[in-house]
């Protein structure tokens, strides 16, 4: 990518700390020397308390002509839980067919005295989190819900290439993580999809776990993982144990990716808008920044985020904006 073609980001600071992590990301960003040309899209909670606005299909397709989406965090408690998440984030993931949740953990977990490095490639468009099922009898006492887990072969054959090919260029070691004793139809599929794509592979060593297993190896054995494998609801559970063992949420990055590339990719740390320290300086830049980096290894940019990578492994300190032009100075070249 020639460092002279400016990169279109699309930003979404959202609600909270959000606007405040974000503004840092981008000034590291243009620390490195990587040349980006900017939108701001208001969108969130705050948005949707003023106008109604959540996210619009005419919003939606103005986003689809950038090269990346760069999103701070979305959610404030005026709004009822769940409306945000689901018309924003979902809607960009399943509308922009974001399929691989990227979400790199290193560090050392407390207690140990080795450091980890893997990464979780979570499938990002399936599952418990498509919608399906429903409510029947609603407020009787025989009310039923049911909320079902949609696995396609497509998706999870995607997912799992993604994951073997990333392997590729690591350790050459993918682990699927699954629960494939007690939910036998996913499961079987996900593991025969998983063993067809392996085949492909022959050079990568593969493993498998059931979830609450591989809970135990975060916390007690991470570095036994290189890439992980996993389903919807079970990256999301895990991916916020794997920031709890590697330096905590405020350090957790992730990717929500369309390796098709048919439209942008968009990048977001794992935490939320944390509304109680909002303005306070408080909040931690380095989730937002280690984002940052994930969107520039997938524009070509792989020195620049490289760089940024290896200045945010150094202590820092001070106010939200101080860590931020600490880490640009860093990483000025
Ligand atoms: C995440 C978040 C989202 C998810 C919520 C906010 C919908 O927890 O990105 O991990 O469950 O995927
Ligand atoms: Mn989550």
């Amino acid at each position: 990518m020639s460092a002279t073609t400016a990169h279109r980001v699309a930003v979404i600071g959202g609600d909270g700390i959000g606007p405040e992590v974000t503004a840092e990301a981008l000034k590291v960003v243009r620390g490195a020397g990587v040349i980006i040309e900017t939108t701001e899209f208001d969108l969130g909670g705050a948005r949707y308390l003023r106008d109604g606005e959540i996210l619009s299909d005419d919003t939606l397709s103005q986003l689809r002509a950038y090269d990346a989406i760069l999103l701070g965090a979305v959610g404030t408690p005026e709004v009822p839980p769940g409306l945000i998440e689901r018309g924003l984030l979902l809607r960009m993931r399943f509308e922009l067919d974001l399929y691989v949740n990227q979400r790199p953990f290193s560090g050392t977990a407390p207690g140990s005295s080795r450091p980890h490095d893997f990464v979780v490639i979570r499938e990002n468009t399936e599952g418990p989190y498509v919608g399906e099922g429903g409510v029947l009898r609603k407020g009787t006492p025989h009310e039923v819900a049911t909320q079902g887990s949609v696995n396609s072969r497509m998706g999870v054959e995607r997912a799992c290439r993604y994951a073997f090919e990333m392997a590729m260029g690591r350790r050459q070691h993918l682990t699927l993580v699954h629960k494939t004793n007690v939910l036998t139809f996913a499961g079987d599929l996900w593991q025969r999809t998983f063993n067809a794509v392996a085949a492909e592979f022959p050079t990568v060593a593969t493993a498998y776990n059931h979830v609450d297993a591989a809970c135990i190896y975060f916390v007690q054995d991470p570095q036994r993982y290189d890439v992980i494998v996993t389903d919807n609801l079970f990256g999301d559970i895990l991916t916020d144990l794997g920031g709890a063992v590697s330096g905590g949420i405020g350090l957790a990055s992730s990717a929500n990716l369309n390796p098709a590339r048919t439209g942008p990719s968009m990048f977001e740390p794992v935490h939320g808008s944390a509304p109680d320290i909002v303005g306070t300086g408080k909040a931690n830049p380095v989730a937002a920044i280690l984002s940052a980096a994930l969107m520039l290894d997938f524009l070509g940019e792989t020195t620049a985020a490289d760089r940024i990578r290896q200045a945010c492994e150094q202590p820092v300190s001070g106010s939200t904006s101080d860590i931020g032009s600490q880490i640009a100075a860093r990483v000025a070249g």
